[in-house]
């Protein structure tokens, strides 16, 4: 047996040098030496089992040449072995990325197979070494050049895309989603989004291997973990002994973060506990529909205003999620809205969830997520005003050396600087920036 080894460094993310070698068989010619046709004998995307069948151009003439994939951890290892033709042996490519470049080394132990390779063998072992070193330069070139798959780019002016797996996927078509919630978040590219998936609750026969499907399928593209129906804290402590359990063995250098659903009874009587039981929770997310539903609410439409209710019926629930996700560094997030094309109400809704100190709202379709990002957003007026009470305060602390002080009619201290401070960074996330701002402006 023989080993080559070869490595390259490419200035492109794992992604893209991914996509080109395990991803677009079709075009391997262009930048794979010796190499006349790539054939894919199995179905679907690259996984343990794909089988491929190499047309080679070699001293003893063209080759068949097949291999199957014996590993395949994304955004790590792909590696395999020779199953039919002149080689028989392994082969393996290992990746690893430091600050936005990709490292490659393709290793291969190899041997003749049959009388015929032998023969050759001694040609075959002095040439190849440097047909494997071209290839990866010509590899480096490839991508470096900008050529090869280019992953859509999921268009959406959402902060999150959330994947589900849950209650808007019927249980004949579970196992399916799973394989297509993969593909989705392997092939297209979520360029600074939050990139979730919703698995099944942890009392459902689904829980377990949703997580393990996703997380070994495309763990290294995911942000968080969406778990509905948070019950009590063994629920997030399932899934957090899960995903380490995974995570280990997979060799994942990002955990994974979690997003829990409260929306029973019980969850809303445990949610103190449930928000601080696992350093992976990010935020805290109210689910109105199946809240209602354990409430035993008589209502149809999901997350609608009751005007019949003297008072915001929703107020207490969302009140309980805000401060519970405070209390412990998450952020809270409102639930959907169902009535799609309702925007008015939606902007109501919203508008409330906002004022309460929520960080977002769930959009349900396109059309409501520019609605959201107003609602969410500060307005022009108290961004500027926040600018400027955070300046005058520094003014006064450091300058003047004095606590609180006038601005206008106004005294600001430094519990007025934190308020301010917190609206400074809601507008700074949006995008925005400040305008002079007077105490004279016009009063609100
Ligand atoms: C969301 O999952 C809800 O139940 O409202
Ligand atoms: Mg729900």
């Amino acid at each position: 047996m023989a080993t080559v080894r070869e490595t390259v460094e490419i200035e492109a993310p794992i992604e893209r040098v991914w996509a080109v070698v395990h991803e677009d068989f079709p075009n391997a010619g262009k930048w794979s030496s010796n190499l006349e046709k790539v054939e894919v004998l199995t179905d679907g995307p690259t996984r343990r089992g794909t089988e491929l069948r190499y047309l080679l151009i070699t001293p003893g003439g063209k080759q068949e040449l097949e291999v199957e994939h014996t590993t395949v951890t994304p955004g790590k290892t792909v590696a395999g072995r020779f199953v039919k033709g002149p080689l028989k042996g392994d082969w393996k490519y290992s990746y690893s990325q430091r600050e936005g470049r990709t490292r490659l080394t393709y290793t291969m132990d190899y041997g003749p197979n049959g009388f015929a390779a032998r023969l050759f063998f001694g040609i075959i072992e002095r040439q190849l070494p440097s047909d494997v070193a071209k290839t990866m330069r010509s590899l480096k070139k490839y991508v470096e050049s900008g050529r090869g798959p280019r992953p859509p780019k999921a268009q959406s002016p959402a902060d999150e895309i959330f994947l589900d797996l849950e209650d808007s996927v019927a249980p004949g078509a579970k196992v399916a989603a799973r394989g297509q919630v993969v593909d989705s978040l392997r092939s297209y590219e979520f360029a600074g989004k939050v990139r979730v998936v919703r698995v099944n609750a942890c009392d459902t026969r689904w829980c377990y291997e949703d997580i393990v499907t996703v997380v070994e399928g495309a763990g290294d593209r995911l942000d968080c973990l969406m778990i509905p129906k948070v019950e009590d804290v063994d629920h997030v402590h399932f899934v957090d002994n899960l995903l380490n359990q995974v995570e280990w063995k997979l060799g994942l250098e990002r955990r994974i973060g979690l997003e829990l659903q409260i929306e029973s009874a019980r969850g809303m009587e445990n949610i103190h506990a449930i928000a601080g039981a696992s350093r992976r929770a990010e935020t805290l997310i109210f689910g109105p529909a199946d809240f209602s539903a354990s409430l035993k609410v008589p209502e149809l439409t999901v997350g609608r205003l009751k005007p019949e209710y003297p008072g915001d019926y929703w107020h207490y629930f969302l009140a309980r999620v805000v401060v519970a996700a405070r209390a412990n560094g998450l952020q809270p997030i409102d639930g959907p809205y169902a009535q799609i094309r309702d925007l008015d109400g939606l902007r109501t809704f919203a508008g409330r969830a906002a004022m309460l100190g929520f960080d977002g709202k769930w959009a349900l379709n396109p059309a409501q997520v520019d609605v959201l990002n107003e609602v969410f957003a500060p307005k022009q007026e108290d961004f500027d005003k926040a600018v400027a009470i955070v300046e005058a305060y520094r003014e006064a602390t450091d300058v003047d050396q004095t606590g609180a002080v006038m601005l206008g009619e106004e005294m600001i201290d430094e519990a007025s600087r934190k308020m301010a401070a917190v609206m400074v960074e809601r507008g700074e996330a949006f995008g925005m920036t400040a305008r002079p701002w007077s105490p004279a402006s016009p009063a609100r």
